[in-house]
C-alpha cells in the first residue's frame, strides 16, 4: 500500500500512498467519500443518490459502480450536451444503472443556487443529494480514515502532499493525521479565493482545525486539467521510473509539486514525506492515455 518512490542527495525520502490500489470499484480518495454518503441515503430511504460533474469525473464514475454493487439508484447531473458522443466515464457509468440528467453549462454553474437546487429537489422529490466531488461533512470524515492505512497515523513522515480539487480529501486527512505531521495540499485549479475557506468550514464541521495543513497554489498548470508539457513529461518519466501511473488532472500535479519542492529545498534535511496517490486513472481515457492493466 505504501511505496518507497526515492531518496533525495539532500536526504528528503518519498514514499506513495496508492489508494489508486485499494478498491477497483471506487479507487483513490472515492470509497472513503462515498461511503459514509451512501449509508446516509440508505438510512434516510432516499430513492436514488445525485450528484454533479463533468463528462470524465472521477466522482461520477465511482458513485456509479458503488451504486450499482449496493443496488442503489443514481442520478448524474452532468455538464454535456444530450446529443455530443458519450465519454468512456459516462458510458461506464450508464452501462452500471446510472441515470444521466444532461445540463447546459448555464445550469451546471447554478449547482450551488438554493433556487436551482430546489427545482432539481422537486424533479426527485426522494433522491440524496451529494454535491460535486462528494464534497460534504460526511465525506470529508470519510477522507479521514484514509490515514488508517498509514502505519502510526503517518507520525513517521514530516509531511503528507495530496492533490486537491475541492479540499475535502484534505480535510479528512488533516482532521486524522498524527500530531505534528504538516499535510500540504495541492490544488488543481486555481483556488486562490475560496479552497482555503472551504476546508476550514469543512474542518468545523469535523470538530475544529488543528492549523497542521496548507495549502500550495504554485502547481495548479493553469487550469482544471491542463497539464502544461513540462508536468507531461515529468509524468511520463515518472511511470516509466516507478512503475506507477499517474493520472493527468490530479496526482501528477501533486507528485510534481513534491519533485519541485525536493529541488529546491523546501523539506527539512533528512525527513521523509509521503505522496497520497488519489487514484482517478480512469479519466487517463479523456487524455488518451490507457489505464494500465
Ligand atoms: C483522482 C482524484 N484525486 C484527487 C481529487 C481531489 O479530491 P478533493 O475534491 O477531495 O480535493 C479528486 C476529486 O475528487 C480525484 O478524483
Amino acid at each position: 500500500m505504501i511505496q518507497y518512490l526515492y531518496t533525495a542527495p539532500s536526504g528528503v525520502a518519498v514514499d506513495i500512498l496508492r489508494l489508486d490500489t485499494v478498491d477497483s470499484l471506487a479507487p483513490g480518495n472515492k470509497w472513503f467519500k462515498l461511503l459514509p454518503n451512501i449509508l446516509a441515503a440508505e438510512k434516510a430511504g432516499a430513492q436514488c443518490v445525485i450528484s454533479f460533474g463533468g463528462a470524465y469525473s472521477n466522482h461520477l464514475h465511482a458513485l456509479a459502480a458503488v451504486g450499482k454493487a449496493r443496488g442503489v439508484a443514481t442520478v448524474a447531473c452532468v455538464r454535456a450536451d444530450a446529443d455530443s458522443v458519450l465519454s468512456p466515464t459516462l458510458q461506464d457509468a450508464q452501462d452500471w444503472g446510472m441515470a444521466l440528467h444532461y445540463l447546459s453549462r448555464s445550469d451546471y454553474r447554478r449547482r450551488h443556487d438554493a433556487a436551482f437546487l430546489a427545482e432539481l429537489k422537486a424533479e426527485y422529490p426522494s433522491a440524496y443529494f451529494i454535491p460535486e466531488g462528494g464534497s460534504n461533512a460526511l465525506g470529508a470524515a470519510g477522507c479521514g480514515n484514509i490515514v488508517d492505512l498509514i502505519p502510526g497515523a503517518g507520525r513517521a513522515y514530516a509531511t503528507v502532499v495530496l492533490a486537491c480539487g475541492t479540499g475535502t480529501t484534505l480535510a479528512g486527512v488533516a482532521s486524522t493525521i498524527a500530531d505534528g505531521v504538516s499535510v500540504i495540499g495541492i490544488p488543481v485549479l486555481k483556488a486562490e479565493k475560496f479552497m482555503a475557506a472551504d476546508i476550514s468550514t469543512l474542518l468545523t464541521a469535523l470538530g475544529g482545525d488543528r492549523g497542521n495543513w496548507r495549502l500550495d497554489h504554485r502547481f495548479h498548470g493553469g487550469a482544471y486539467a491542463r497539464l502544461p508539457p513540462s508536468m507531461a513529461e515529468y509524468m511520463q518519466a515518472f511511470e516509466h521510473q516507478y512503475g506507477v501511473l499517474l493520472d493527468p488532472v490530479y496526482t501528477a500535479k501533486a507528485s510534481y509539486a513534491v519533485q519541485s519542492m525536493v529541488d529546491n529545498h523546501e523539506f527539512a534535511q533528512g525527513s521523509r514525506v509521503l505522496l497520497i496517490h488519489t487514484g482517478g486513472l480512469q479519466g487517463r481515457r479523456g487524455f488518451g492515455l490507457d489505464v494500465g492493466a
